[in-house]
């Protein structure tokens, strides 16, 4: 087989420091394996303005749609939150899921034991919590149009659009179907039905699209009850499917489960192999250059990319073995109150790797 090709893009802050990790596990994870991977590093966010003068330069959308898996770090940053400013880091970001077609954004969300206490909630209630939210990503009340501002009557009004066709809705309903088979075979959909007409619709597809996956449970939630039940039976859950703004808020919520920021990977998805992966975390000015920042997130999104775009099953289960392993044995950055550097966390991964294959 020939060599995987993945830009790196990492970005601003500590999004250089993980992803540099992150690439190195998935090296000897991919050795072991006899597989093989290229990297190219191309520019986004703060670091491309300041040498383009654009978020995403043409040369770094050219790479990402040609690789056939992205991995990014994280942009922006205060030296570039001038809100005068023309361009801002963030933009980078969201031209970069559009040019790459990813419109489905796959959080997990684990805890592990070891961490139980790191978690606002009790012990009892999310030992053992494992579940995946399958966000929509480029439709929804953040894309929906009419948006905008007019001025009737003296009065100033502002309006956005809750708008999805059906086509949109079935994609991402599809995917999160496909993702529930080999877990605990469980969708939990997530509307305001009760209000919503395009939750209604969203509703209809989601038994559509059900109806094809036979074995597989749907369940459907309001949004405002499901945020409840996120904290009183954040272990019912398996993979929860759900509008652009809703995901958004719900999967901040489940974040907060799990403890830290540092440990949670994401990855972005369209229609083919493809994908876009990142931790969840941002730039996080405040350690960036100082070799501190929790190398986990990236880790397990370096996971995800090969699992869901090079098709690396054994290498992205070895990679997540080794987190496990490596968080069972003590292994903790200051983010989960010990004492290791991103080097060490990442050489504690990959030490776990060996010991646990
Ligand atoms: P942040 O996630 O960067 O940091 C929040 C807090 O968590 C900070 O105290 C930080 O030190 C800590 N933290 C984050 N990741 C960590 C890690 N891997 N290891 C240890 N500690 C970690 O969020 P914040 O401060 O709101 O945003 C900082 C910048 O990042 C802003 O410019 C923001 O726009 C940007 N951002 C970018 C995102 C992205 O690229 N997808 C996502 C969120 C924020
Ligand atoms: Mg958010």
């Amino acid at each position: 087989m020939t060599s995987a090709r993945i830009v790196v893009l990492g970005g601003d802050g500590i999004g250089p420091e993980v992803t540099e990790a992150a690439l190195h596990v998935l090296g000897v994870a991919a050795k072991r394996g006899g597989k093989s991977f290229e990297t190219r590093d191309e520019l986004l966010g703060g670091i491309a303005i300041d040498a383009t003068g654009e978020a995403m330069p043409e040369r770094t959308r050219e790479a990402c749609v040609a690789a056939d898996a992205v991995l990014l770090g994280a942009v922006g940053g205060p030296k570039w939150d001038d809100p005068r400013a023309k361009t801002r880091p963030e933009a980078g970001l969201l031209g970069l899921r559009k040019a790459m077609g990813v419109f489905a954004n796959l959080r997990p969300v684990r805890l592990h034991a070891a961490l139980a206490d790191a978690s606002p909630l009790r012990r009892d209630r999310i030992e053992g919590a494992d579940m995946v939210f399958v966000r929509e990503l480029t439709g929804g009340l953040y894309f929906g149009t009419p948006k905008g501002r007019a001025v009737e009557n003296g009065v100033e009004r502002a309006f956005d659009t809750l708008v999805y066709d059906q086509n949109e809705i079935e994609r991402v309903v599809e995917l999160a179907f496909r993702l529930a088979a080999p877990r605990k075979k469980k969708v939990t959909s997530v509307d305001k039905a009760n209000v919503l007409e395009s939750s209604r619709l969203w509703r209809e597809i989601a038994v559509k699209v059900g109806a094809r996956h036979g074995g597989i449970s749907l369940e459907h939630q309001l949004v405002d009850s499901c945020a409840m039940k996120l904290l009183t039976h954040a272990k019912d859950f398996d993979v929860i499917v759900t509008e652009n703004m809703f995901g958004d808020i719900l999967t901040d919520e489940a974040a907060a489960l799990a403890g830290s920021l540092g440990l949670l990977p994401s990855a972005s998805l369209g229609e083919g192999p493809r994908g876009l992966y990142e931790p969840i975390h941002g730039s996080a000015p405040d350690i960036a250059g100082k070799g501190l920042a929790n190398p986990v997130g990236a880790i397990l999104s370096a996971a995800m990319l090969a699992r869901h775009s090079l098709g690396w099953t054994d290498e992205a289960a070895a990679i997540e073995r080794g987190v496990d392993v490596a968080i069972a044995k003590g292994a903790r950055t200051r983010d989960l109150g010990g004492t290791l550097g991103t080097r060490e966390m990442t050489n504690a991964v990959v030490d776990a790797m060996s010991q646990a294959a």
